[in-house]
């Protein structure tokens, strides 16, 4: 998740005001920034790695000529965050210049071909190959306008991009397009401006123009033109008027970050489920050859290992230890060899406890595989190999987007590892695949259909004074990231464990009105579950099922219940179980007046033991 924006002023030097369009960017990544601007038919180019300000104070971004030009702020995901990798990038004569807000999943099959034509490339990023194919596009057909080349291109490029072209060549626009990634005009009277969001250019114009997936934009001093890039048919679309204020933008409306972050899971689970397969083969062959596994994380990173135990185990046949990190070095420091391997779990790659896992292992020449949401965070530099979860800043504290893209790479890393070790037949894994493809959609409709409902769940239930969330198998780990969450935003105290362990002594709290929630996928544990959920309720406890759409036999048991959409296989349940959960815990914060975006004594980023 990167920012880009770009604009074609009539009057005025472009370079300052996209310098403070990105700055209100930066909460989409601020690895590396960068801005070229076209003036007198040539192109200047400042980028490098760092926050926009520590950069500004070096290169001095508002320095530069022209009123045309395009600028960018990184969240890295292909290449780590260095100048080199820095957008905007070029082509072989840099006189064509891109910023690109996405993921191209073919981008190494379209390096290679290029390369064969002796086009060289200088950065380890996927969208280096766009200004080189629209200048080879260019060279087989130099008739071709600008355009027409961009659209060739377009055609392809297989993923998600919101990107915006500027070229020596007809050096008078800027060229824009939208496939997933989001993208938005905004007009003045001094001129046309695109952005990843509306609040690069609010204080500017409130009047916006949204861009559609597969819709092409040509910006110049004449105003927008939008063309479909299937058949560059026109698309006539008329500006809209923002009411939104500079703070309600930043949250695209939303009331808090962790709600907007709840709501754009179907958009990150997607661009994860976008990994590069090498990075998959390439990790799951380390775990193939492994002879211990410790799956080490903190808070809900760990709860994403927990259920990635169970994936590893049901997929692969591949044990693994889940282990809290502040709890490793005194539980298995001492025994971590050459022979061990660690995978290591965090969203910002600099949790404290994480880091000191996984040093302690590495002096004992254990191998060390990673899964961060943060490319150049500590945890990758010193990862043997590592993965980036693609889910873009998360600001909440509550990590809600972050857990459900974890658990999207592990479930295709245990899926990569089962068609490896050949322990799952090809129809079953074929059939998982289709399964996660259609997670994104999954979500969308859970938060689409449940979020009403769920409101009212917390607000019946928003006094109790302790709850239990209850699963099992797999749904422990969900269980635990529900109450997890309950407990850090609407400070409730709730209690989560394997619903089989209620009998052996939690069972003993429960009294009437008692809220459990239990999880309950339709999975080999359903039928176990259901008599779990009639234990609790013969001693008056009030059930909150999560339950797939239309099972009636817990619909009947339940005093509330939320649905998710049928077919979801129980090893990949975790991803659309929890988001009723988070919406529980954001809801029943709200209902009790707390701010779930800044919970009090948490910090998000733990770098302290
Ligand atoms: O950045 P990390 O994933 O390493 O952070 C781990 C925990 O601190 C984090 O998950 C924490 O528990 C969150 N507040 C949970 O919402």
């Amino acid at each position: 998740m990167c920012g880009i924006f770009g604009c074609v002023l009539k009057e005025g030097n472009a370079a300052p005001l996209i310098h403070s369009s990105l700055k209100r960017l930066e909460y989409r990544g601020y690895d590396s920034v960068g801005i070229a601007t076209i003036s007198e038919g040539k192109i200047f180019v400042k980028k490098d790695m760092g926050k926009i300000d520590e950069v500004d104070r070096i290169v001095d971004l508002d320095d530069m000529p022209g009123s045309i030009g395009i600028g960018h702020t990184r969240w890295a995901t292909h290449g780590a965050p260095l100048k080199v990798n820095s957008h905007p990038h070029g082509d072989c004569k840099g006189e064509i210049m891109v910023v690109h807000n996405g993921i191209i999943e073919n981008f190494l099959e379209l390096r290679a071909e290029l390369q064969n034509l002796e086009h060289t490339f200088v950065s380890k990023t996927d969208t280096e190959v766009i200004p080189h194919l629209i200048e080879q596009t260019l060279k087989n057909n130099p008739k071709l306008s600008l355009v027409e080349a961009i659209l060739e291109t377009l055609k392809r490029v297989e993923g998600s991009y919101a990107l915006a072209v500027i070229s020596t060549r007809e050096p008078d626009k800027i060229i824009c397009a939208r496939n997933e990634s989001p993208l938005v005009l905004g007009i003045d009277s001094n001129g046309v401006y695109c952005a990843s969001d509306i609040p690069a250019f609010l204080p500017i114009t409130n009047k916006a123009v949204m861009i559609n997936n597969g819709e092409l934009v040509i910006l110049s001093a004449k105003g927008y033109e939008i063309k479909k890039i299937c058949d560059s048919s026109p698309v006539v679309r008329e500006p809209i008027t923002i009411e939104w204020s500079p703070e309600m933008a930043v949250k695209q409306g939303y009331p808090h970050f962790m709600i907007k972050e709840i709501h754009e899971q179907p958009e990150t689970i997607r661009n994860t489920l976008r990994m590069q397969d090498h990075y998959l083969d390439l990790l799951s062959t380390f775990l193939d050859r492994a002879n211990e596994v410790f799956l080490v994380a903190c808070g809900t990173s760990y709860h994403a290992c927990l259920a990635a135990s169970y994936m590893f185990s049901k997929l692969a046949f591949l044990p693994t230890y889940p282990v809290y990190a502040s709890e490793f070095v005194e539980q298995h420091g001492k025994s971590v060899s050459i022979d061990s391997t660690i995978l290591a779990v965090s969203q910002s790659g600099e949790t404290a406890d994480t880091i000191g896992s996984v040093t302690c292992a590495q002096q004992r020449a254990a191998t060390i595989l990673s899964l961060t949401n943060v490319i150049g965070s500590s945890l990758t530099r010193v990862s043997r190999v590592y993965i980036g979860t693609q889910a873009g800043p998360e600001i909440g504290v509550a990590a809600t987007k972050t857990f459900t893209s974890q658990l999207s790479v592990l479930a295709q890393l245990a899926l990569r590892l089962a068609k490896k070790r050949g322990k799952v037949s090809q129809d079953e894994i074929d059939c998982l695949e289709e399964q996660l493809a259609r997670l994104p959609n999954t979500v969308e409709t859970i938060v689409n259909t449940q979020e009403q409902k769920i409101k009212e769940i917390a607000k019946k239930y928003k006094d109790a004074k302790v709850f239990f969330f209850l699963g099992r198998g797999i749904s422990t780990a969900t269980a635990f990231e529900g109450r997890l969450k309950l407990m850090e935003i609407a400070y409730i105290p709730a209690i989560a464990f394997p619903a089989g362990e209620s009998k052996h002594g939690p069972i003993s709290l429960i009294e009437d009105g008692f809220p459990v929630v239990f999880i309950c996928p339709r999975d080999e544990t359903h039928r176990t579950v259901i008599g779990n959920i009639m234990e609790m309720k013969a001693r008056g406890a009030h059930i909150i099922a999560v339950i797939e759409e239309g099972d009636e036999d817990i619909k009947s048991l339940a005093d509330d219940y939320v649905e998710v959409p049928k077919g979801i296989p129980g090893v990949l349940s975790p991803i659309p179980f929890v988001v009723p959960l988070q919406l529980l815990a954001y809801y029943t914060a709200l209902a009790k007046g707390c701010n779930p975006d800044m919970p009090r004594n948490l910090a998000k980023c733990v770098t302290v033991k």
